[in-house]
């Protein structure tokens, strides 16, 4: 990967569109990203594919879009099972509009999302659900399913957090059925490490792997095991540099 982006950006780098060489590769590029993407996610077509900076930014770009429809008076929904990225956007945008956000809770007892909670929040001024597919500090996964289901009863869209989730497990959008689903490169390649060690035993049990250090206060071997990932992580560097530098 390292070797495609160093030939891109010494070769081809440019903008979309233009009638030159480089152009036209940029945007055979782009395509094949798109049509990864698509395949990656289960996404109908390569067209519902948007790449951005990174989940935050693309997140806040699409608050701004769709609070346009938003009245005062509406509501929304976030957790406080979410990474800050999928509940302050949201929270910015309602301020600007006058729409009431309702919090779900966290189940103390073992991390998960209070789904009566939510049930109760939901209602027919609900316009909007942001939820995490898998949460980063707790490892907890989602049944973003029943969410999904039960907000478009009352016709809300759910915006999915799956920066945690993606690198870990299949995503299938069209199966779920939610109307915006959002991961992140960074976050992919920086947790394969984490898969590959655990990988035997399912995304499941990395997660209840988590959640149980986190349950048991277990801070000696959380610490041991952050001590090896960190290992093996500034080995992948050193190995990134040396090749680099051939
Ligand atoms: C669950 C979760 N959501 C969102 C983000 C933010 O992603 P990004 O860095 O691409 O903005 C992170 C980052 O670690 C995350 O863990």
């Amino acid at each position: 990967m390292l070797d495609a982006i160093t030939a891109y950006l010494g070769h081809y780098n440019s903008n979309l569109g233009g009638a030159f060489f480089s152009s036209a590769e940029t945007v055979s590029v782009v395509e094949k990203a798109r049509a990864s993407a698509q395949a990656l996610l289960g996404a109908p077509s390569a067209d519902n594919i948007v790449f951005g900076a990174n989940m935050t930014s693309l997140t806040f770009q699409l608050s701004r879009a769709i609070s346009r429809d938003w009245q005062a008076g509406d509501e929304i929904i976030v957790t406080a099972l979410d990474h800050y990225s999928n509940v302050s956007s949201w929270q910015q945008a309602a301020e600007d509009k006058g729409v009431i956000v309702h919090q779900v809770r966290v189940n103390e007892a073992d991390c998960t999302l209070d789904y009566d909670h939510f049930l109760s929040l939901l209602n027919a001024n609900t316009r909007l659900v942001a939820v995490t597919y898998a949460s980063n500090t707790t490892g907890s996964l989602v049944d973003v399913k029943r969410v999904i289901e039960a907000a478009h009863q009352v016709e809300a869209q759910v915006y999915v957090d799956a920066v945690h989730y993606a690198p870990h497990a299949l995503v299938d959008v069209q199966a779920l059925g939610c109307d915006f689903l959002a991961c992140s490169a960074i976050s992919s390649l920086a947790r394969m490490w984490e898969l590959r060690i655990l990988h035997q035993n399912g995304c499941r049990h990395f997660a209840r792997t988590r959640l149980n250090l986190r349950q048991s206060r277990d801070r000696g071997v959380l610490k041991r095991v952050l001590k090896v990932l960190r290992r093996w992580q500034d080995w992948l560097l050193r190995l990134s540099i040396w090749r680099s530098g051939r």
